[in-house]
């Protein structure tokens, strides 16, 4: 169990990894109250400087080992391509330091597995960044399941859509290297299933439960000469379809896809069980779900329930610090998620489910 965090003053904070999403882990940790962000690390010096230098921050690193050297810091958040993760978050956590970590957690069940006992052994909170907790319907939904408000889950609907292969509107996939290694496995990237796939997978398993098989079908479009734009090989996948049978016999539907023009970044879950449904569609609100339960069954009647605003994962990772009082999702629910992948990668190899064990 962590120790808990004694000292009142504040937390101190590095980011290691200072590209897009940096972004979105500064103006967060900007927002929670108790902590300080005084480090950035990059590997590329213009980043660096520049993300530094939007966020006030005052000390700009090359290397984690180099900002290790320094004893004052508390946490790190690490924000490099995935293929990183691993030897950042042991180095980090060797050094005692509390970690939050983006998603996936690594690249494999093995990685991922070894980065939650390192976690363990050096009893540091270890949160992974499952943007999607933020989200308060999710939060809500998970709790009116455990409550049994929908029964026992029958029936599971989840998919995340982007569009970005076809619409420019978060830049050109074919010209932007923050891009193009998202689409080449020899640069890190599992493809559409380990970047977001990754998030539909918490999301339908954190409400509805664990996975007992799961079946893949993953699928890879040629998109441009040969395959290839300068360096990268474009082999990952695009598209990804599973289906899957949970502990407790329901089934689900689970897919993502880069090529859905139209949904820009779109999330869908329904979940059905013995006395009702629950359903999240966030290009309708992020804030609000839907229920169908008692008498609303009878006329296909749906209740559109705002959610309460629920604390977000950097108010979690902070407070986790100061209480030692570990919040999910840690590292281990990180490894959960990536057995699935893991299984997900087998099945679509194999042609055949595979078991969850
Ligand atoms: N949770 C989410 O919703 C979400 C959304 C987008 C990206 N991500 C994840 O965030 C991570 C970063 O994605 P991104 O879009 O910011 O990528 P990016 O390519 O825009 O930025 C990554 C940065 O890391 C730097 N870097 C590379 N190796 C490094 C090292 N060894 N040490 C220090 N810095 C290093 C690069 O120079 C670059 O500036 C990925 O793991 C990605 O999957 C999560």
């Amino acid at each position: 169990m962590p120790k808990a965090k004694t000292k009142t003053s504040a937390i101190k904070v590095a980011i290691i990894g200072t590209g897009g999403m940096a972004n979105w882990h500064a103006r967060y940790f900007k927002a929670t109250r108790g902590c300080r962000l005084v480090a950035g690390v990059d590997t590329s010096a213009e980043r660096l400087r520049k993300f530094t230098e939007a966020y006030a921050i005052p000390q700009a690193y090359s290397s984690t080992t180099e900002l290790l050297a320094r004893s004052d810091i508390d946490a790190v958040a690490i924000v490099t391509p995935d293929p990183y993760h691993k030897a950042i978050a042991l180095e980090c956590l060797a050094a005692g330091k509390h970690v939050l970590c983006e998603k996936p957690l690594a690249l494999h069940y093995p990685d991922a597995k070894a980065m939650a006992d390192a976690a363990k052994k050096a009893g540091v909170i270890n949160m992974v960044h499952f943007t999607y907790r933020n989200w308060a319907p999710f939060q809500k939904i998970a709790d009116l399941i455990q409550k049994g408000k929908i029964g026992e889950v029958r029936h599971v609907e989840a998919s995340y859509h982007q569009a970005w292969l076809v619409s420019k509107q978060w830049g050109d996939w074919r010209t932007s290297d923050n891009w193009l290694w998202r689409l080449s496995s020899e640069h890190g990237s599992k493809g559409t299933l380990g970047d977001v796939g990754v998030h539909i997978l918490d999301f339908a398993t954190y409400p509805a439960g664990k996975i007992k098989e799961i079946y893949c079908q993953l699928k890879t479009f040629k998109k441009a000469p040969r395959n290839r734009i300068g360096k990268y090989k474009l082999d990952a996948n695009d598209s990804a379809i599973i289906t899957v049978e949970f502990a407790n016999g329901a089934l689900g539907s689970i897919q993502t896809t880069r090529w859905m023009t139209g949904h820009l970044n779109r999330i869908f879950l329904k979940i059905a069980g013995t006395k009702g449904s629950v359903c999240f569609d966030s290009q309708l609100s992020e804030s609000a779900y839907k229920i169908c339960t008692g008498a609303d069954i009878e006329t296909d009647t749906w209740k559109t329930v705002e959610a309460k605003a629920t604390p977000h994962l950097h108010q979690r990772f902070i407070k986790s610090i100061r209480t030692g009082i570990q919040d999910q999702p840690d590292f281990a629910r990180g490894a959960e998620i990536q057995k699935l992948l893991d299984a997900s990668f087998k099945s679509d190899e194999q042609r055949k489910p595979v078991r969850i064990r």
